[in-house]
């Protein structure tokens, strides 16, 4: 599937997943802005793909703040003379915490990044892929977005399940101006962060009880449905939200409430033992 001529924004696309997209768009002719708040980070994700062949431009827009992100869309018409496809990749996780330990400042950042930056990257893009004749959006959401999947995550998964909602009403919002909107729910995903973040032991265990096909997604895993949203081939795709996930959707019959509590133990740990080297 090729994207030639086309040209897509994805945010928080200097690492990761949104990086995974960027690089797998840019090899299918796609002109890429990999837009992130970290900007060294972004010139070297947009030099890598440079150096293999790519179009790529940098920028740094934080997805809470609206005027960067205008700024964004003006930069980018302005280097490529259009704006066809948006991929609102930036999110953030939430430390693992029961209802009662989540403060209100960790509730805010959360629900500000994962959702309320989807509505405003989708307000800042709109008004010209409506004058362009239409346009993709594709949300990338997660497990988080379809059921409870991640215990001690009420913050996250109220963010991604609002991006569903959000994906769905948008869909039948911008389909008289031929821009579709979907959503892509990945699984776990083998981001050098995750890697940073879990032990191969737990990463086993994760593959043994919930992925039936075996291992962790990829970032190549997600940019391959992202591709096809963003193609012709998914033209009368619009309002969906699709698993990557290598099958865990179809089972979740697991209580990992233990071993996740373990977790939030261990993350405590961690931080007392962090805040007593600092005093
Ligand atoms: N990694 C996984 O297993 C997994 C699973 C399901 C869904 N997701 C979703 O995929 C997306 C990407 O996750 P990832 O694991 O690649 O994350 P990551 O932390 O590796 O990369 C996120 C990127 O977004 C940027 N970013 C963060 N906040 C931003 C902001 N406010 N404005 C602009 N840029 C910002 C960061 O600088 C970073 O470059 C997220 O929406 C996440 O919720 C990830």
């Amino acid at each position: 599937m090729e994207l030639k001529g086309k040209t897509a924004i994805v945010t928080g696309s200097a690492r990761g997943i949104g990086f995974g997209i960027a690089r797998a768009f840019a090899k299918a002719e796609a002109n890429v802005v990999i837009s992130d708040m970290n900007l060294d980070s972004a010139a070297d994700a947009a030099r890598t793909i440079e150096s293999e062949g790519g179009v790529a431009l940098p920028f740094k827009a934080n997805v809470t703040a609206r005027a960067e992100l205008d700024a964004m869309v003006a930069a980018t018409v302005a280097r490529f003379g259009a704006l066809d496809i948006l991929v609102n990749n930036a999110g953030i996780e939430s430390t693992p915490s029961l209802l009662k330990d989540i403060t209100e400042e960790q509730w805010d950042r959360v629900i500000s990044v994962n959702l309320k930056g989807v509505f405003l990257c989708c307000q800042a893009v709109i008004p010209q892929m409506a004058k362009q004749g239409g346009g993709r959006i594709i949300n990338i959401n997660s497990l988080a977005g379809r059921r409870m999947t991640f215990f001690g995550s009420a913050d996250y998964t109220a963010s991604k399940h609002g991006g569903i909602g959000l994906t769905q009403h948008l869909a039948w919002e911008l389909a008289d101006s031929r821009i579709t909107v979907n959503a892509i729910c990945p699984g776990a995903v083998l981001t050098p962060l995750a890697e940073m973040h879990t032990t191969p032991e737990y990463r086993e265990m994760v593959t043994k009880r919930l992925i039936p096909l075996g291992r962790w997604c990829m970032p190549e895993d997600i940019a391959g449905a992202a591709i096809f949203l963003a193609s012709d081939a998914a033209a009368l795709v619009t309002g969906q939200a699709i698993d990557v996930d290598g099958g865990v959707m179809t089972g979740f019959g697991e209580d990992l409430r233990p071993i996740i509590r373990q977790r939030m133990e261990e993350e405590k740990a961690k931080a007392a033992q962090k805040a007593a080297r600092g005093a």
